[in-house]
Parts: C-alpha cells; sequence; structure tokens
C-alpha cells in the first residue's frame, strides 16, 4: 500500500506559525482522535490550541483566536486523508481543557437526542457515555494503573445500573442508529458484553463486571495497526488481512505489559483481547481454536464467546466505510447467518431471544406513541407492551 504523506506547503508556513520540535518536547504533546475532535464542530469558542504534527513539525492550526466550524471542517478532512505522518495534537497540559469540553458537547448532543426520541433509556445513555470516557483514555494513552482503576469503575457502575434487557439493548442500538458520533466501539461492545453476562447468562455481578470490562480492552491491538488500514474502504488484500489479525496478539501482550507495570488486569479478562476474532465451530484467527475451554484445551474461553457476539452486534449498528448503519432487525439477520459457524449456541439462542424482544418492545413502544398519549402502559415478562385498562382498574378498587 502506497504511503501518503502530508507535505507543509509554503501558503501553509506563511498563513501559520510552523516549528520543529524535537523527541523530548514532542512527548508535552498528546494525540487527539478524529471522532473526539469531531466534536468541536459544535463548540462555540475553545480555549486551547490545536497542532498538526507533521514529521518533526508542528503546524499552529487553530488558535482561540481563528477558532471557526469551518477549519475544524478543513482539519478533519485532511485528516480523513489517512496521511501516515500527520496527526492532530494539543498540548497535554491543556488536554483536561480538551476533554471538559468534549464532555460538556456530549452532554448536549445526549439531551438533544433524548429529546428527539422519549423511549430511549437516559441512564443507559449515560452509563454508555461514561464507559466510552474509560474506552478513549485507554486507546488514548496507552494502559497504566490509572487507567485500568478507570475502565473498572466504568464497568462496575454498568454492571450495578443494569435492570431491563431490553430497554438497555434497544437504547443503545437506537442511540447509535440516532446519533452516529456518540457511537464507540469498545464501549458499545462493553456494554453488551455486560447485558449478555449479567441479563441473560445470570453471571454474578463480578464475573460479569469483568467481562464487561474485557468488551472495553478487546480491541486495544488495534492502535498499533496503521489508522488507514483499519479504515480502508473496500476488501483486504491477503497481506492486508494478515496485518489487521495482529491486533489480537499484539493486543494480549499490550495487556501482559500492562498488567506486568502493575495495572490490575486479570488473565481471563486479557485473553478476550486474543481470541474475540476465533469462532465456535473453527475457522477464526489467530489460534483457529474452536469449541469451549471448559471442555478441552484448545477452546475459547467463556468471555471471548460472549465478547465476540457482542462485537460483531455493535459493529454492524455502525456506519463503516464499507457499509451503511443497520437497525436492530438488520443486524441480527446478518447475524443469523453467522451463527451456525461463528457462535456459542448456547449464547447466540439466548441472545437472539432477546434482541427480538428488544425490537419487539420497541416497535410497540412506537406504535404506541404515535396511536394514543394518555394511556398506561406495562412491559410484561416476555417483553410485550400490554396496557393497563385504567377503567377497569377505577371500577375494581
Ligand atoms: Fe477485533
Ligand atoms: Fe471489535
Amino acid at each position: 500500500m502506497a504511503e501518503q504523506r502530508y507535505e507543509i506547503t509554503k501558503a501553509t508556513r506563511d498563513k501559520y506559525k510552523v516549528f520543529a520540535v524535537s523527541d523530548v518536547e514532542m512527548k508535552k504533546f498528546a494525540n487527539v482522535s478524529v471522532e473526539l475532535f469531531g466534536y468541536l464542530k459544535d463548540a462555540k469558542k475553545i480555549d486551547f490550541k490545536i497542532y498538526f504534527r507533521v514529521d518533526a513539525e508542528l503546524v499552529e492550526i487553530i488558535t482561540p483566536k481563528n477558532f471557526a466550524a469551518e477549519l475544524v471542517d478543513l482539519v478533519i478532512h485532511s485528516r480523513n486523508k489517512e496521511y501516515t505522518n500527520l496527526d492532530i495534537c494539543v498540548e497535554r497540559k491543556d488536554y483536561s481543557k480538551f476533554e471538559h469540553l468534549i464532555h460538556h458537547i456530549r452532554e448536549k448532543k445526549i439531551e438533544r437526542l433524548l429529546a428527539r426520541d422519549p423511549n430511549l433509556d437516559r441512564k443507559t445513555i449515560m452509563t454508555f457515555a461514561d464507559l466510552s470516557g474509560a474506552s478513549q483514555m485507554i486507546v488514548r494513552g496507552g494502559i497504566n494503573k490509572t487507567v485500568a482503576a478507570r475502565a473498572r469503575e466504568a464497568a462496575t457502575k454498568l454492571i450495578d445500573g443494569l435492570m431491563d434487557c431490553h430497554v438497555a439493548i434497544g437504547t443503545l442500538s437506537r442511540m447509535i442508529l440516532i446519533d452516529a458520533t456518540l457511537y464507540d466501539h469498545s464501549a458499545a461492545v462493553s456494554m453488551m458484553s455486560g447485558i449478555i453476562a449479567k441479563l441473560l447468562m445470570d453471571k454474578t455481578p463480578e464475573e460479569a463486571e469483568k467481562i464487561a470490562r474485557a468488551g472495553l480492552y478487546h480491541d486495544v491491538g488495534k492502535t498499533c495497526v496503521p489508522g488507514k488500514l483499519l479504515n480502508k474502504p473496500g476488501r483486504f488484500t491477503p497481506e492486508e488481512f494478515e496485518v489487521i489479525k495482529t491486533h489480537t496478539t499484539l493486543g494480549f501482550e499490550e495487556l501482559k505489559k500492562a498488567t506486568a507495570a502493575g495495572a490490575t488486569i486479570e488473565k481471563e479478562v486479557a485473553l478476550v483481547a486474543l481470541e474475540h476474532h476465533e469462532k465456535f465451530f473453527g475457522g477464526g484467527y489467530p489460534q483457529n481454536k474452536k469449541g469451549r475451554f471448559e471442555e478441552h484445551a484448545n477452546g475459547i474461553h467463556e468471555y471471548a464467546r460472549i465478547v465476540s457476539i457482542a462485537d460483531v452486534y455493535s459493529a454492524l449498528l455502525m456506519k463503516r466505510v464499507y457499509k451503511e448503519a443497520y437497525d436492530q432487525a438488520h443486524s441480527l439477520a446478518v447475524m443469523r447467518n453467522l451463527a451456525p459457524t461463528d457462535y456459542d449456541p448456547n449464547i447466540w439462542s439466548k441472545f437472539e431471544q432477546s434482541v427480538t424482544q428488544s425490537i419487539n418492545f420497541y416497535t410497540a413502544m412506537e406504535r404506541a406513541t404515535a396511536r394514543d398519549k394518555g394511556r398506561i402502559l406495562m412491559l410484561d415478562d416476555a417483553g410485550q407492551l400490554q396496557e393497563i385498562n385504567a377503567k377497569k382498574n377505577k371500577s375494581a378498587s
């Protein structure tokens, strides 16, 4: 694959402050993901500077003075070209200001979302935003003791708060469809994994928390794979796919290193990074494992069998360079085709049933909202909406 390199033009040098930085000085700057940077489109002003890092030079591209939405668009456009030598960054001392602003914008987006679709569950969305904060920390700066503790805190909050399966699955799926900028893959996988573990498989809160945390870490190896490869439209060449596959082994190594340096990450949590692309009936990567680890040594760990279902479902909901965003029903249909080769039948059947109930629940909710706002509706055990007959209740009392 030919490398695409960004060149600082004379016009840029004339217009913006450009300066060389040593490796040591560069450590004072932190990279910002293009997804998070995109949030600045909704900002009115900023109180820090944004830089382009081009090899060993920095371009002071946005300052509080010249800040404008058009400039944000321009930066996103340049970054989307996937130059291998270009990053967006801020000074480390300003990162908390950046984070604070993003947090504020995300909250506003959430309020808009809830106003648009009143059937969404606020608590699910807030928990998701918190998981997303933890996931951004993992991607941004590598994993250390503090990041691992933050991941545990977010996963614990998720598990403690999970109550209703249909509402949680439905809210997560619909949120992504309505506002794709709120999507965060690892946070979505974490939440779905936690839901499967706690609500569908009756795991203890301790185990469910570990499984949700494994979801947060599962793709950490992708930070080692070139971004332009990950975002490539169309099919991968066999060579490119070999590189993509390494995110499993690299992620596992990364987590082992973090554990050795004092971060609390259990072996079975780290193992999910290695095994989440294995297929239940064989043919997955990197080790072509199959079946259950509980039953034989070449089997896949149960945590990875759960996360692999959450992973595919979450990926299908999101628009990618090569596909549109799918709704719940479409995502489930795609997964039904994969299930006979890819998933543990015991976990899959529970998941399939639950997503189906969630679809029915939200379809009924929508119909009810459109039909009559004055009636009282209740969710029964099968996930169906039942109307409470107000008159009957009155005469009975
Ligand atoms: Fe992956
Ligand atoms: Fe993934």
